[in-house]
């Protein structure tokens, strides 16, 4: 399978490229700067990222890349373009002034490959402390904006390009072209990378390494571990034993719905309702971690119990998809994980691993769910974190505290998927690249607020109580925060700008229809510096 290499560098928008990449159907890795991988006969292209160091700082990440000049297509983007021009002769100074924002790039061969098709004065996104100030011997200026002088460069007949702005994001309006220019017409793709392909490729090599092994895989009712239960479903059928745990935690009747839709699957899916141990075990336990640490603890081990009575299996499968796996840099050199995981690997049970997702990023999961057939509202589910409301509960947890919440939230959620918003320009494109079948008409497409935003949830305040007054009667209730983010990865999310009378619709709802709640609040928190749960 051909690909291309993007080296990270630490840029926050190096996953970005590689979306855009796939999004061109060229598969693509993601490696640290300093991890290339030079004896794999399948790369077609190497693109560099940028990074939040200028070359000249001392922690800045430096690499030999004399094993890949001259060997592939180069494509420095950024700091990638200043490190190239740096390394090879070229200087790299500090702008007089932060180089950030729009600007209108001016280039100046008609014939160079890399800006085929491109408009004169074409907007691109800038954002630099640092600018180059003179080019390599050998290199030549090809593009330039008002401020930035080499906004592009080549190497002199040599496919090896810099350029100082960022195709990859939005605000370039030509970038998705100029990374096609690369990838296709310069690295030679062929593009044939689609989630028809990857279903192909994949079923096949399944059967292979699996063969007539029997394979366990815990389901959680979430779009990853559910397509990756479809995928191997395909591939080995009734060898495939799906566990799914109900920790007495998850959202209203899910249970239930879920096993409903994965037995319309065909999957072979056991139901474990374990929610009387794990009730017990939380009883009187207030601090988020605890929490955490027993439902953890308690999933492994009914996990285990079920696992124990497949006898012959020899595989455990694992919806991990591919930003789980990256290693992303920060400035500190140190690996950012942001991972959390219920139950992890029960490494006694001496299972070898499968994860048939590792590759791929949530849109082309939710793409391979949808050549596989699954049902759109298994595929656009919301990410729902393994503890599920035992973290949306502030302070101890009870069966009754669940039960509101329950209510509370699914008057939420289903007004969410009942309110439909139209969209236009970037907001539609965002919504339509996340993969949501909606159809353009007059430049609108109509989707439900649930579609439009990543993740949401109601959260008890179980541990405050606030006066209302209902009829004549006093009341002495909890109240309920609302979230709702939009979000690409869950790592920065932003508070959703819910309507006003959707917000009005469901706060009268959820007062007048579930008991123990007088009060609605809407969290308007942005991650950094909160984060998307309450706990
Ligand atoms: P935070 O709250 O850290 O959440 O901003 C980021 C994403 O992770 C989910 N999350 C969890 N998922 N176990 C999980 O499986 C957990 O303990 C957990 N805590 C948070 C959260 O829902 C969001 O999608």
């Amino acid at each position: 399978m051909q690909k291309i290499i993007i080296l990270d560098f630490g840029s926050q928008t190096t996953q970005l490229i590689g979306r855009r990449v796939r999004e061109l159907d060229t598969f693509c890795e993601i490696l640290p700067y300093n991890k290339f991988p030079h004896e794999d006969p399948d790369v077609i292209g190497v693109i560099l990222s940028g990074s939040p160091f200028s070359v000249y700082d001392q922690e800045a990440f430096k690499v030999d890349l004399s094993g890949i000049r001259g060997k592939y297509p180069l494509l420095g983007i950024c700091y990638g373009a200043q490190y190239m021009s740096y390394t090879y002769g070229g200087k790299v100074e500090p702008a007089g002034s932060r180089e950030y924002g729009r600007a209108n790039l001016e280039w100046f061969e008609q014939d160079n490959p890399l800006f085929a098709g491109f408009c004169q004065n074409s907007q691109v996104w800038m954002s630099h402390g640092d600018t180059i100030t003179a080019i390599p011997d050998g290199f030549k200026k090809i593009a330039s904006t008002a401020k930035v002088n080499f906004a592009a460069y080549q190497a002199e007949n040599e496919p090896l390009w810099g350029v100082q702005f960022h195709p990859e994001v939005f605000h370039s309006v030509q970038g998705s072209l100029l990374l096609k220019n690369f990838v296709v017409d310069i690295c030679g793709s062929r593009q044939d990378w689609s989630a028809a392909s990857f279903v192909e490729t994949t079923v096949a090599e399944l059967k292979q390494q699996i063969g007539e092994d029997r394979v366990i895989l815990g389901l959680s009712g979430g779009v990853d571990s559910s397509v990756a239960a479809v995928l191997l479903n395909r591939a080995i059928g009734k060898n495939l034993t799906c566990i799914f745990v109900d920790h007495g935690m998850l959202r209203k009747n899910e249970f239930r719905d879920v096993m409903h839709d994965y037995e319309c699957l065909g999957l072979n899916v056991i139901g474990v309702d374990a929610s009387q141990k794990f009730f017990a075990d939380l009883q009187g336990v207030t601090d988020p971690e605890q929490k955490r640490k027993i439902i953890g603890r308690d999933f492994v081990e009914v996990f285990n119990a079920e696992a124990k009575k497949i006898t012959g299996a020899k595989w455990l499968a694992q919806g991990t998809i591919y930003p789980d796996r990256i290693e992303s840099l920060n400035i500190t050199g140190k690996v950012i994980k942001s991972h959390h995981n219920v139950g992890g690997l029960p490494k006694e049970m001496h299972l070898e691993l499968c994860e048939p997702l590792k590759w791929l990023f949530k849109d082309e999961v939710r793409r391979v769910g949808r050549q596989l057939g699954m049902p759109e509202h298994l595929i656009t589910r919301h990410p729902f974190p393994g503890p599920g409301l035992a973290v949306r509960i502030l302070g101890d947890i009870t069966p009754e505290k669940v039960r509101i919440l329950q209510d509370a939230d699914d008057i939420y959620i289903r007004g969410l998927r009942e309110y439909k918003v139209k969209l236009s320009g970037e907001e539609a494109r965002k919504v339509l690249a996340a993969g949501v079948p909606a159809q353009m008409t007059d430049g609108e497409i109509e989707v439900s607020l649930y579609d439009q935003i990543w993740q949401a949830g109601a959260i008890l305040l179980s541990t405050v109580r606030s006066v209302g007054v209902m009829g004549d009667e006093r009341t002495y209730e909890h109240p309920v925060a609302l979230r709702a983010v939009t979000s690409t990865d869950a790592m920065t999310a932003d508070w959703a700008h819910l309507p006003y009378d959707f917000m009005a619709q469901v706060s009268n709802d959820i007062i007048n229809h579930v008991k123990g709640v007088n009060r609605v609040c809407y969290d308007i928190s942005s991650k950094p510096p909160a984060t998307i749960e309450w706990e």
